[in-house]
């Protein structure tokens, strides 16, 4: 296989932040993909109209090009009303849950996963037809969060059937399983869950350019999360998570969590996929997947892939904004060709 053709990819969940950060980061997804479900977790949280629009336009200006749609979402409130949702739904593609303090910007998150608590904006949500995606994690030991979190998960899906619920960047094995046995429950994963173990973190020389919440976690956890991708099951789709923090902040005391993948998603894709002889399945769990899912109408886009050595750069910068992706510096198999 020298070549490969993925169709109008989409990143089911990405981090585009603001300012300068957002002009340097922006154009490395927009260049490639067809469009993109952007997470709301600025500083403040994205949770109103107003503060929507403006992200857009600005989202709008620093990609490159009019081929790339952004999918934005709001921060989940409990007290958003049927009215305040149903006047901004055809600007939104869902609404994401934090539980309070799990990741990065989700101090204003809610504090309580009590259903009843949720269920006033949750049932206007499903009547609606309004998607939940969920950052699924409570605040024990590091390794269990995940799991943790899977009996809400499962009163979630059982007390809201007509609410489309996405368990994103699953990590564990236990949560294929809970992904499995509801209709209603949808799931993204990323690539550093597909490639990673806590060892590639902790277990020799600390590396904090894989450290994310979830954490990436055991071999075998890892290895079922690769058979659930590489057989682009209906219910899953990819979604980055690339999150960028400046090197700065990931290169000091108290390191921010956060991977930054987005110019080397679709050539790593390529080579686990073409390494697994499942080529076939790419389009399904990086575009199809995600287009039946959401019913989405994608900006027609053909990305090719050739098998010429691609070495990750060391870092992206703009201005002062400095980030370092995954694997830099490090030479991969495919590249994409410019158009
Ligand atoms: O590692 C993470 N970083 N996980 C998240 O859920 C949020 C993200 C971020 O915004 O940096
Ligand atoms: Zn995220």
């Amino acid at each position: 296989m020298k070549e490969f053709i993925i169709n109008s990819p989409l990143d089911m969940h990405l981090h585009l932040r603001d300012d300068d950060m957002l002009k340097l980061v922006a154009p490395l997804t927009s260049n490639y993909f067809s469009g993109a479900l952007i997470m709301p977790n600025l500083l403040p949280p994205i949770t109103t109209k107003e503060a929507l629009f403006k992200y857009k336009q600005k989202i709008n200006e620093a990609c490159e090009g009019d081929d790339f749609k952004p999918h934005l979402t709001i921060f989940f409130q409990v007290d958003y009303t049927y009215e305040f949702l149903k006047n901004i739904q055809d600007e939104i593609i869902a609404v994401k849950l934090y539980p309070f303090g799990v990741t990065t910007n989700s101090e204003t998150g809610v504090s309580s996963m009590d259903v009843e608590v949720l269920r006033p904006t949750l049932e206007s949500m499903s009547k609606l037809g309004i998607p939940l995606c969920v950052h699924g994690e409570t605040k024990g030991f590091v390794m269990d969060r995940e799991k943790e979190f899977l009996p809400i998960y499962e009163s979630l899906a059982i007390n809201f059937p007509d609410l489309k619920i996405i368990m994103e960047h699953i990590s564990s094995k236990e949560s294929i399983k809970l992904f499995k046995k509801y209709d209603n429950l949808y799931a993204t994963i990323t690539i550093h869950h597909l490639l990673l173990t806590l060892d590639d973190l902790a277990g020799g020389m600390l590396n904090p350019y894989v450290f994310c919440k979830p954490i990436v976690k055991r071999p075998d956890d890892r290895q079922a999360l690769l058979e659930l991708a590489l057989s682009a099951h209906p219910k899953v789709m990819f979604g980055s998570d690339s999150a960028p923090h400046p090197k700065n902040a990931k290169e000091c005391h108290h390191g921010a969590a956060g991977v930054f993948t987005a110019p080397i998603v679709l050539q790593i894709l390529t080579q686990l996929f073409e390494e697994y002889e499942k080529l076939d399945n790419l389009n399904a769990f990086v575009s199809l997947n995600a287009q039946r899912n959401y019913n989405l109408k994608v900006k027609n886009k053909t990305i090719k892939l050739v098998k010429k050595d691609f070495t990750i750069p060391a870092s992206y910068k703009y201005k002062k904004e400095e980030v370092v992706p995954m694997f830099s510096g490090k030479t991969i198999p495919w590249s994409i060709e410019k158009n």
